[in-house]
């Protein structure tokens, strides 16, 4: 069995077309939307304090190197979306392309990265709603308010909030996508009003002298903070793994990735630039809520209120469309048999993978209640780095295999423009820490063992060549 087969792609294509369940109901809107769901959240609203306390008022810069590896990517993402739309986003990609071994590992890798954002993402919105019904004088029993060994000196039990919305956003997801995405968009559109409020309200507030120095600790601090920020772009990709159930993925899909990665750089630059212009950048330190820290600091106190609202808001749906980008790379996966076959049944009343949905909504909604997670956002930004990095490199792979097949969307300038997508994404990873790789290490490791004691043996290309009388290894072509 050769583990390099690829999946023909026109019998993909032909499995996506015929697939019965999935509801193609989404538009160009509801795509640009999701994305921005995906994107602002806990980046922006957290991480922003040690961004600038790496990069001192220079995180405006490290923003920008973050979204140039992001926007490199995404047009390589956009062009696979638009010519190979069926879910699974990467991974159906990469099985086409790079082989089923290369696939296997990218979805194993996106389970790593789906799975802990949602988890680490409610554990962060956890912190936020305490913090927000402690201003009404609610304040949750210790034990119930972070997982054992969260606060040191404290028994606690469980991080009772965390698991509750994971639990209230799987039932969304799993009562059907329409209803998800109404529910997403209402909370985006919320959750820009409030970034936008920031930036008119704190502008009037900013000194200039706090710009200077502009780069305290140098091109290492500037490309450090963006090693870290990269997390506040994290989950653009998500929208492409909503493909099949787009209406004209061909277009709409680059219309959903690019659009939203570009409002939330332009966005993020404003809000970091306006934080830093507030606040002296060493003030930041041991701040878990920088953005209304900033307004606090100018006295815009109810305006601060509104961002934690926002804050709150943003996280909800990072974990909601995190989740369903997770349930549809399982989905996907499990159609091909490398996973169970029951993940991707598909309810027969909502139309959505009900079993894998609950099985994700439980199995992390639980690791959020009960593991510390403060440190999990650098083993997220690694998964996803080389998720990028093995994009772009299909990219050119498919362009050599298969040039005839009709593009809707081209990245520019092949093969420079992804070879710069990888190069940017190694850079950054060399700037993670060691303890970010040996978790990586181990978490690939497990994977390679899942594939070649069960996935490998199991697989539906072993069937597809079983029925033609081949070998496995000439199941199919690109
Ligand atoms: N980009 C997402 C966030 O910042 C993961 O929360």
């Amino acid at each position: 069995m050769n583990i390099f087969r690829t999946k023909s792609l026109d019998t993909a294509m032909a499995a996506s077309r015929s697939q019965q369940g999935l509801k193609r109901v989404l538009g160009p809107l509801d795509l640009v939307l999701m994305g921005i769901g995906a994107i602002i959240g806990t980046g922006i609203f957290v991480l922003t304090g040690t961004g600038a306390l790496t990069a001192g008022p220079a995180l405006t810069v490290s923003f920008v190197i973050a979204a140039i590896a992001c926007g490199f990517a995404a047009l390589c993402y956009a062009e696979f979306a638009s010519t190979v739309p069926i879910a699974g986003s990467i991974y159906s990609y990469t099985y086409v392309t790079l082989g089923e071994f290369v696939a296997w590992m990218i979805g194993w890798d996106l389970l790593l990265e789906y799975g802990l954002a949602t988890s680490a993402v409610s554990v962060g919105w956890s912190g936020y709603f305490q913090s927000l019904i402690a201003g009404f004088g609610i304040h949750l029993p210790i034990a119930l308010s972070a997982a054992p060994g969260a606060i040191p000196g404290q028994v606690t039990l469980i991080n009772l909030p965390a698991l509750l919305i994971m639990l209230f956003l799987t039932t969304m997801l799993s009562l059907g996508v329409r209803e998800s995405t109404r529910l997403n968009n209402v909370m985006v559109a919320i959750k820009v009003a409030i970034v936008i409020l920031f930036i008119v309200v704190g502008a009037r507030h900013v000194e200039p002298a706090n710009w200077r120095p502009f780069a305290p600790f140098g091109a290492g601090g500037v490309l450090s903070a963006a090693a870290l920020v990269f997390f506040a772009f994290i989950g653009f990709d998500a929208v492409t793994s909503a493909a099949e159930e787009v209406k004209r993925p061909e277009r709409d899909l680059p219309i959903g990735i690019i659009g939203s990665l570009a409002v939330c750089t332009i966005l993020y630059v404003i809000v970091a630039a306006i934080m830093t212009g507030i606040v002296p950048y060493r003030e930041f330190l041991g701040i878990d809520h920088p953005v209304s820290l900033a307004l606090q600091y100018a006295n815009e106190n109810w305006v601060a209120g509104f961002v934690d609202l926002g804050a709150i808001l943003g996280m909800t749906t990072v974990i909601l469309v995190m989740t369903y980008g997770q349930t549809r790379v399982i989905f996907a996966m499990s159609r091909d048999r490398l996973l169970p076959e029951r993940l991707s049944r598909i309810h027969p009343k909502h139309n959505t993978p009900f079993f894998a949905t609950w099985m994700v909504g439980l199995v992390f909604g639980a690791i959020a209640a009960i593991v510390p997670l403060n440190v999990l956002a650098e083993l997220i930004n690694i998964g996803t780095l080389a998720a990028f990095s093995l994009i772009s490199i299909a990219v050119i792979v498919l362009r050599r295999k298969r040039p005839d097949l009709p593009r809707a969307f081209r990245c520019p300038l092949v093969p420079v423009v992804p070879a710069l997508s990888v190069l940017l994404c190694l850079c950054l990873m060399a700037y993670l820490q060691p303890v970010t790789w040996v978790a990586f290490v181990i978490w690939l490791a497990i994977g390679c063992l899942v594939y070649f004691t069960y996935s490998r043996h199991r697989s539906l290309l072993n069937t597809v060549a079983d029925e033609n009388g081949e070998a496995a290894p000439a199941a199919s072509q690109v």
